[in-house]
């Protein structure tokens, strides 16, 4: 462990406000694991949107600059609006991630409320491999319709993730390149990771960001452009001919752990300072057991100067088996 590690500022906050979801996506939330049977959080576990809110000012007291506010899916959550409204006052980045499934009659609220963009999940532009994907049968057309109307709210620019997996949606690459060209969106494509237990990954599963950006300049010349921002999980790539840029996140194959300044908290208010982590520290009890913001502050600063995660940089056969959180469980 370098000196580096333990020094990495908290910038980035990511709030699960959810762990349920709409969807059943196989690289996520395979329905074998989460049937009618799967325990979700009950409602008494999970926070309000109040003792959110209080959380995340004091994550921003520590220096937090990017909330993003994730599930599950996070519009699943009634009046998601409402949270975005008390954040909206903070001086951060303020964004979402989402299935797009409930985006359109949304995101004019979303905006008004005062979320800054959206970053929506898209796996693949034809329909059939899409509802496959998503295992409950949901058209892609409403997806694109809830991006349509992202854009006309202004919750730009919008960014569309495709998480490959080979086999299943690589041939979707191209064509997906293809479609959002000179929209302005941004699209990136997501290495599959080995989140959580219950996605049965394997490391032939995975198609290396360098094979996807080999496989659009082909058709589509690339050069590399630098990072947006220090810690940026994507490379960027933009199209020669200037109909804009994609982005790589590349987390299996060229791990961006020394940079990592993200934690996450979960909707029952564990914080995590790993997407691979096997445990949290719960501050629900601080939270509603009377401490004051202080207390909290002092909990929280305690777990992230202890931390010296760097799991993609460790990863390897042994590790892909142990008993990890859900993605689905502390947000994407
Ligand atoms: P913006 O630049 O603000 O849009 O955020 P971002 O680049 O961090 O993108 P986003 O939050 O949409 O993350 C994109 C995807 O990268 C996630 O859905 C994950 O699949 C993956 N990812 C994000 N954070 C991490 C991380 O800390 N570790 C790993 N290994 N993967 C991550
Ligand atoms: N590998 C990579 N990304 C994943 N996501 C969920 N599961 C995985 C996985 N196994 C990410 C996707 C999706 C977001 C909500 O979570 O980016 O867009
Ligand atoms: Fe739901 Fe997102 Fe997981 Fe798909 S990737 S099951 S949409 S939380
Ligand atoms: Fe950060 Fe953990 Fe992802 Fe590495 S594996 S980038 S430490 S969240």
């Amino acid at each position: 462990m370098t000196v580096d590690v333990l020094r990495r500022p908290l910038r980035d906050l990511r709030v699960s406000v959810t762990d349920r979801c709409n969807f059943r996506c196989v690289y996520c939330m395979p329905k074998e694991v989460f049937g009618k049977d799967h325990a979700f959080l009950p409602h008494s576990q999970v926070l309000s949107f109040e003792e959110i809110a209080r959380l995340v000012r004091i994550f921003v007291g520590l220096g937090v600059r990017k909330v993003r506010l994730t599930g599950g899916e996070p519009l699943v959550r009634r009046d998601l609006e409402r949270l975005v409204a008390m954040l909206a006052p903070l001086d951060v980045d303020l964004t979402l991630t989402t299935n797009g499934s409930l985006l359109a009659p949304k995101a004019r609220a979303l905006a008004d409320a005062g979320l800054k963009r959206v970053t929506v999940s898209l796996d693949s532009l034809d329909d059939e491999t899409f509802r496959r994907m998503n295992d409950v049968g949901f058209p892609v057309q409403r997806v694109l319709d809830g991006i349509a109307a992202a854009d006309a709210a202004g919750l730009a620019p919008i960014k569309v993730n495709m998480v490959v997996r080979r086999g299943i949606n690589e041939t979707s690459v191209l064509p997906m390149a293809r479609a959002f060209r000179g929209t302005g969106h941004i699209l990136r494509f997501i290495e599959y990771m080995d989140v959580g237990t219950s996605n049965g990954w394997r490391l032939d599963d995975v198609v290396s960001a360098r094979e996807i950006v080999a496989a659009i300049d082909r058709v589509f010349p690339l050069e590399p452009q630098g990072p947006a921002y220090r810690g940026e999980v994507a490379g960027r790539y933009r199209y020669r001919d200037g109909a804009g840029e994609i982005g790589v996140i590349s987390s299996v194959t060229q791990p961006f752990c020394a940079d990592c300044t993200r934690a996450r908290l979960s909707a029952d208010g564990s914080l995590y300072t790993c997407l691979f982590a096997t445990e949290g520290r719960d501050l629900r009890p601080l939270l509603r057991g009377g401490a004051g913001d202080e207390e909290l502050r002092e909990a929280i600063e305690s777990v992230w100067t202890a931390r010296a995660d760097r799991y993609s940089e460790l990863r390897s056969a042994d590790t892909a088996g142990l008993k990890k959180i859900e993605m689905s469980f502390i947000g994407g």
